[in-house]
């Protein structure tokens, strides 16, 4: 395992609440390509399939937009469930590829988990379906993530909408330490100036906690500071903070990685009961764990000094019970990674 994936997760405490702070102001979509450096293979291959590729997706007529327009804060504001799919995703750090054309649907209400050995591009690809990948100066892309058939890489969208609608939750629990256990939860409202009004900032935040699991645990003391949580406490309290902007999709990065077995069992069953309102994926190295909480699943390699791209996906039981890849099988039952 390397050690800059670890740094790199350091960086993103911020960028984990779904938007933006005053101090870290949004590219403006025309200034994406200038900042990612794409290299022209990327270039070329990314304008062909914008442009020319005769894709439904992308051709699709303009039809409403499938944004849910109701404010956030609203308690009673859920959006439906959506699909997420990548297409062709190749991914760069400076001229080193790391993923090559990694197509994968992710579709609605369904658990997907993403498995397979350190290094094979899981977390890149996990960032490139929130927009996050870009954040690295060296980073480059190609290919197109659609939310409902929406490329969420089109310049005409911004990118804050994508972190709305994709939410992450990171390996180490991030929350804001000295901040309540309340303004955690609300922190992505705050930081984007939505306004609530205390009832309905009161409503969110029980709603959220006991959506993640946590309320009952913490209902008599949300103003006591996020940093003394246990650290199951914890990244159930960064669920709960992602939920609060009514995420669509809700990624997770080796989320129980770092947590004892109950505190595990709890946010699996927090998934199973979330998968019902937001179609979550999920990076994990614990077989088990693929098996108890996703319906689908895909396995992830990189062959030594290649860039990593799917060698199987489909059902989890098929791909665990009756893989058609031998390396599926020789990874699935523990013989490598
Ligand atoms: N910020 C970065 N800068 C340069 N290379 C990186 C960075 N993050 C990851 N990588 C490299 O990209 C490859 C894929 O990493 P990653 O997506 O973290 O894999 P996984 O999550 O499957 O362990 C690895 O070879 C890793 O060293
Ligand atoms: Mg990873």
């Amino acid at each position: 395992m390397n050690e800059n994936v670890h740094d790199d997760e350091l960086t993103q405490v911020l960028p984990a609440v779904p938007l933006f702070t005053a101090t870290t102001p949004p590219p403006r979509s025309g200034q994406r390509d200038r900042k990612l450096r794409l290299p022209a293979r990327s270039v070329s291959n990314r304008r062909g399939r914008l442009g020319a590729s005769g894709s439904p997706w992308a051709q699709r007529p303009a039809g409403p937009d499938l944004v849910i327009d109701a404010p956030s804060h609203q308690p009673s504001a859920r959006a439906p469930l959506a699909t997420l799919e990548g297409r062709n995703v190749s991914a760069w750090f400076g001229e080193r590829q790391v993923l090559d054309r990694v197509n994968l649907v992710m579709p609605a209400g369904v658990i997907t988990s993403l498995i397979g050995p350190s290094g094979c591009g899981k977390s890149t690809f996990l960032r490139i379906l929130n927009r996050m990948h870009e954040l690295v100066p060296s980073a480059s892309l190609a290919g197109q993530v659609l939310l409902e058939g929406e490329d969420i890489y089109d310049p005409e969208r911004k990118l804050v909408d994508a972190r709305k609608h994709i939410g992450m939750v990171f390996q180490k629990p991030n929350p804001f330490p000295a901040m309540s256990i309340y303004d955690n939860v609300i922190a992505g409202l705050t930081l984007t100036g939505k306004r609530a009004s205390n009832d309905e900032k009161d409503y969110l935040v029980e709603s959220c906690l006991t959506k993640a699991g946590l309320w009952k645990e913490v209902r008599d003391r949300l103003r006591a500071p996020g940093g003394g949580l246990s650290g199951g406490q914890q990244q159930r309290l960064c669920i709960a903070r992602s939920l609060a902007v009514t995420p669509r999709i809700l990624l997770m990065d080796e989320p129980c990685s770092a947590l004892d077995p109950t505190s595990t069992r709890v946010i699996e069953e927090t998934m199973l009961e979330l998968a019902r309102e937001v179609t979550i994926v999920i990076v994990t190295h614990n077989m088990q764990q693929a098996q108890r909480v996703s319906q689908n699943c895909a396995f992830f390699l990189a062959a030594q000094g290649a860039p990593g791209g799917i060698v199987e996906h489909g059902p989890t039981d098929a791909m665990f019970g009756n893989p058609i890849d031998l390396r599926t099988a020789d990874y699935v039952n523990g013989r490598f990674g």
